[in-house]
Parts: C-alpha cells; sequence; structure tokens
C-alpha cells in the first residue's frame, strides 16, 4: 500500500507550521523538506522527527531532494523572501518570481504528476508562475489563494453574532491582499443570508467596511507586531492539503485558475472550489451584488498587471 507523502519546499516559518499542522493532523505519512539552506532543511528535519515517538499519527521525516517529488502525492510550496513590515505582498513579486521559476522547473524535471499548492506571495501571481513554468494541469496547481482571508472573514464575523465559525460561509475572493473582496451579500450564517441577520437588527450594513478592513489588514497587524505571519496559513495549507488527500469534494477558498469564472479570466485568484484527490475539480461561482463584482475586477485587473512585472522578471 502506497503511504500519504508530501514535499515541502521552503523549511521557513509558513512551511515549518505547515509541517507541523499537517503532522499534528496525521494528513501524511512521509513528509520530506527541501530548502536552498540544505543546514536548515536538515535540522528541521531533526527537529520534527523528535515528535515521532510521541505523535499519536505515526510519519517519517527526511530532508528531500527534488528528485523525491517523483512519486509524492502533494508538493507544498512556501519559499520566498517573506513580507517586510510596511510591505505590500505585490512588493516582492520580481525577487520571488525568480525563486518559483527555479523550483517549478526543478519539480517538473522530477517527473512530479501529483498536486502543487502553493503559498509564497505575491501567491496569486506565484502560482500562475508556477503553473506556466511547469506547464501542469491549471487544476492541479492550487494557490492558497483567499483561504487565510476568508478565515479571518469567517472569524470576525464569528466574534460579531456570537456564532461558532463552523457555522458561517463566507467568502473573501480576489486577490491575496489589499484589493481583496469580503463577499457579505451571499454569507450565510446556518443557511441564513447575513441580510436577514441586518432585517432581524443583529447587525448593521454600515459595520461591514470596518469588518472588511479587519480581514485584509490582519497580516500587516501581525507583520508589525512580530515580523511575519505563519501559524494561520500553515493551518490553511495543511487543511486545504488534508481536503485532496481524502478526495473530500469540500467547497474550500483557494487560488484557482479562472477561464472566464466570474467574467474574469488568464490569472489565479481566490475563489470558491470543490477540493478534491485532482486538486481543483471545479469552482463555484457564488452570485456578487453588482459592487463586489467591480471590486472583483479591479483586482483581477491589478494582478493581470503584476502578472506581466513577473513575466519579465522571469525571461
Ligand atoms: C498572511 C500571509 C500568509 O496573509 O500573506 O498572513
Amino acid at each position: 500500500m502506497k503511504v500519504k507523502k508530501i514535499i515541502l519546499v521552503g523549511s521557513g516559518a509558513v512551511g515549518n507550521s505547515f509541517l507541523y499542522s499537517a503532522i499534528n493532523r496525521g494528513i501524511a505519512q512521509e513528509y520530506g523538506i527541501i530548502d536552498v539552506n540544505e543546514k536548515v532543511a536538515f535540522g528541521n528535519v531533526l527537529d520534527m522527527e523528535d515528535a515521532i515517538a510521541t505523535s499519536i499519527h505515526p510519519f517519517n521525516i527526511f530532508h528531500a531532494k527534488y528528485s523525491d517529488c517523483k512519486d509524492a502525492d502533494i508538493v507544498v510550496i512556501t519559499a520566498g523572501r517573506p513580507q517586510l513590515p510596511g510591505e505590500t505582498r505585490i512588493d516582492m513579486v520580481e525577487g520571488n518570481s525568480k525563486i518559483m521559476k527555479t523550483i517549478a522547473t526543478e519539480v517538473k524535471k522530477s517527473g512530479f504528476k501529483g498536486i502543487t499548492v502553493i503559498a509564497s506571495n505575491p501567491v496569486d501571481v506565484l502560482t500562475y508562475v508556477y503553473q506556466k513554468v511547469t506547464g501542469f494541469e491549471k487544476n492541479r496547481v492550487v494557490g492558497s489563494g483567499t483561504s487565510l482571508d476568508s478565515a479571518r472573514f469567517v472569524r470576525a464575523l464569528s466574534q460579531r453574532l456570537d456564532v461558532a465559525p463552523q457555522s458561517i460561509q463566507a467568502y473573501v475572493l480576489g486577490e491575496h491582499g489589499d484589493s481583496s473582496i469580503s463577499v457579505f451579500s451571499s454569507a450565510t450564517v446556518g443557511g441564513k443570508l447575513l441580510s436577514d441577520f441586518e432585517k432581524a437588527g443583529k447587525i448593521d450594513s454600515k459595520e461591514y467596511p470596518q469588518i472588511h478592513e479587519s480581514v485584509w489588514r490582519k497580516a500587516y497587524e501581525i507583520i508589525d507586531r512580530k515580523g511575519a505571519t505563519f501559524y494561520g496559513i500553515g493551518s490553511a495549507l495543511a487543511n486545504i492539503c488534508e481536503n485532496i488527500l481524502i478526495n473530500s469534494k469540500r467547497v474550500m477558498m483557494v487560488g484557482a485558475y479562472l477561464d472566464g469564472h466570474y467574467k474574469n479570466n488568464g490569472l489565479y485568484t481566490g475563489v470558491p472550489a470543490i477540493i478534491g484527490c485532482n486538486g481543483i475539480e471545479s469552482i463555484i461561482e457564488v452570485s456578487l451584488s453588482e459592487a463586489e463584482q467591480k471590486q472583483f475586477d479591479i483586482s483581477c485587473k491589478l494582478l493581470s498587471e503584476v502578472i506581466i512585472k513577473a513575466n519579465d522578471a522571469i525571461k
């Protein structure tokens, strides 16, 4: 029987948080770490293997080479320079696109046939770069997209309405970044639209701009205080990988390739999609208000302009 195998490329704070979350969820049995800094990669292998004896889920972990991607089920890529205080994710596009091109070339060379999950920022553009360089089928290249943004949005509504986040379905669409869109119009709590809660006086739409701002500014609030974010994205990545490996067919927020979806195409960005063993099985197009569609179009246009910069950087 083939055990589940995940290779991580990028043994930094995000990558290691993902790996630790995955190990504790027991989503795979074999984990390999690749990092340009071999010493750090091996150091993290040595550290994480110390959890084997006390883990409730059996696993093995090793210092991997790109050739080890060949029979992996999933390759997770978190490598790249992290966002500095006061910097936007898009500011990192040139340098991180070059790094992503190198990684993509190596993974392609390994003969990898599985699903790739990418979190390196700016994630929407770097997911596009990776898919372009590898030529892998677009559905088998999954960005973390607005998975974390949506988790932040759900939690904000959960706190405001005093309802468990698991009973709230609310999406953030578009760029994983400053131009994202918190979609209030189709958000539901226990299956009831948020507008019904407005009518019942339980929430006021005047609060929405502040709730949205708390979502898209969250990363800056964290980076200003501790220099980087990693636990939230690490958990979001483990959640995506788990649902791929169990072929859950769950609707999740990820970065997916738009081919006319939501009236846009030619880019990866955050949208709800059915997730299974083939990666993105299909994209779910929720209804958007006119204002939300307009904001989504703006976000896609911005990303398309950044893709031009990325293409120049990897020439
Ligand atoms: C954040 C990083 C993952 O939003 O971009 O925390």
